[in-house]
C-alpha cells in the first residue's frame, strides 16, 4: 500500500551480495541487503529521500553523535506470505515511537509520508532478501543520527535519518536466564527510558558483561530509586505467570512502550487471559518461584519476538522455571506470528501490506 506521492531518489546497486549469503545461518543483525535509505535534515528542513547501494558513511570526526549520543532508533520487521505478499507489523506504531524517541533527543521529528515511501520503495527494491517460512524475517531498522560537525554540546542542525535491513531467523539462540538487578539501573524517573536512544543500551553493556560472567544472558532492570520492582528487560518488555495470572509492568517514562508487549496485552484480553498491569514485585516472584506458583517468565520485543526465560537469579540464588507444554509464551508466539506471516485473521488490523 503506497501511502503517498512522496518522490524518492533511488540508485541501485550494481550488484546483489545476496548469492553469497548463508540464509540458512544468519546470525542476528550481521548482514545486510543490497540497499540503504538516507534522508539528510540540514537548513532547518529534511530533504528528499534517497535509496542508494548499502555502505559506508563518511562523516566528520567532530559529528555530534560521536561524542553527545544524540542517536536514537527503531526495530520493525517485513515478513513474506505463501503468495509471496510482504507485510509489516504495526509500522505506524514504530513510525510514531522514532518521533517520539527523537523528541526527547532534541531531534527534528521525522515526515510521516518520507517514513512510508522510502521504508515502501526500499523493501520493493530489497523484497528477494525476505524469505518465507515461520521464523525467517526482514529485521528493518530505522535510526536518526546528529551528523553536524563540531563539539559543542548542543542539539545538532544536521541529521542523517537512515534505514537499514537485515535478514532475520532467531535472536538468541539458546537458553536465556537473567539476572534482576540489585545494584546498577536502566534508567529514571524524568530519563530517557521509554526513548530508544542509542545510549540507553550502551549502558547495559557493562553490567550485562558481568551477569554474563555469572551465567546469565541478559538483566530484568528494577527500578532504580529501590530495586524492589521488575521493568524490563532492556532488549524485551518482561512478562509474568503466576498460576494462570499473567503480569506485566505499566510502561511509564522508564519503560519502552513495546510494539509486541501490547500486542500480548490485546490478545490476552482477546482470549480472556486474566492479566494484571501493574508493578510487578522482586518480592512476590521469588515468593512464587519457591511456592512452585511461578509457572513462566517471557521477554517480548520485535527482535526476539517472545522469548521464554528458563530461570533467573536474584541475591545470589538461583532459581529454575519448569517446563510447561502449554505455556503461554508459546500461545502468544502461535497467535502473533500467524498474524504476522499473514495465516490467521486480523482482527486489529495489524497487517500494513508492501506492494
Ligand atoms: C528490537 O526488538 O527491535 C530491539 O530494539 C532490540 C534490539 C536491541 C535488538
Amino acid at each position: 500500500m503506497k501511502t503517498s506521492t512522496t518522490p524518492v531518489d533511488i540508485q541501485k546497486a550494481a550488484t546483489s551480495k545476496i548469492e553469497n549469503t548463508d540464509f540458512n545461518n544468519l546470525a542476528f543483525g550481521q548482514v545486510f541487503t543490497d540497499h540503504m535509505m538516507i534522508c539528510d535534515y540540514k537548513d532547518g528542513a529534511w530533504q528528499t529521500p534517497k535509496i542508494q547501494p548499502y555502505g559506508p558513511l563518511e562523516m566528520d570526526p567532530s559529528a555530534r553523535v560521536f561524542h553527545y549520543g544524540q542517536a536514537v532508533f527503531e526495530g520493525m520487521k517485513a515478513f513474506k506470505d505463501e503468495e509471496d505478499q510482504i507485510w509489516l507489523f504495526r509500522p505506524e506504531d514504530n513510525f510514531e515511537r522514532i518521533n517520539k524517541s527523537s523528541e526527547r533527543l532534541a531531534i527534528p521529528a521525522f515526515p510521516k509520508e518520507f517514513f512510508f515511501a522510502g521504508l515502501e520503495e526500499l523493501l520493493k527494491l530489497d523484497k528477494d532478501w525476505i524469505k518465507k517460512g515461520f521464523g525467517n524475517s526482514l529485521y528493518i531498522r530505522p535510526f536518526v543520527i546528529a551528523t553536524e560537525a563540531g563539539v559543542s554540546a548542543a542539539p545538532a542542525k544536521e541529521y542523517k535519518f537512515m534505514i537499514i535491513c537485515s535478514p532475520a531467523q532467531a535472536y538468541y539462540s539458546g537458553e536465556v536466564r537473567v539476572k534482576f538487578s540489585e545494584e546498577y539501573s536502566r534508567a529514571a524517573d524524568g530519563g530517557v527510558g521509554f526513548a530508544k536512544a542509542a545510549g540507553n543500551y550502551a549502558a547495559q553493556f557493562y553490567p550485562t558483561n558481568l551477569a554474563k560472567d555469572e551465567g546469565f544472558q541478559q538483566i530484568i532492570w528494577t527500578d532504580a530509586n529501590t530495586h524492589e520492582y521488575l521493568e524490563e528487560a532492556g532488549t524485551m518488555n518482561i512478562f509474568f505467570r503466576v498460576g494462570d495470572k499473567l503480569i506485566t509492568a505499566p510502561t511509564s517514562d522508564r519503560i519502552l512502550d513495546g510494539v509486541t508487549r501490547k500486542s500480548i496485552i490485546a490478545l490476552a484480553k482477546e482470549f480472556n487471559i486474566d492479566l494484571e498491569v501493574r508493578r510487578v514485585s522482586v518480592k512476590e516472584i521469588v515468593e512464587a518461584a519457591k511456592s512452585g506458583d511461578l509457572k513462566e517468565i517471557f521477554g517480548s520485543g520485535t527482535a526476539t519476538v517472545i522469548n521464554p526465560i528458563v530461570g533467573f537469579g536474584h541475591a545470589g540464588k538461583k532459581y529454575d522455571l519448569p517446563k510447561l507444554e502449554d505455556s503461554y509464551a508459546g500461545f502468544f508466539k502461535d497467535k502473533l506470528t500467524k498474524i504476522q506471516y499473514n495465516q490467521a485473521a486480523d482482527k486489529f488490523n495489524w497487517r500494513y501490506q508492501v506492494k
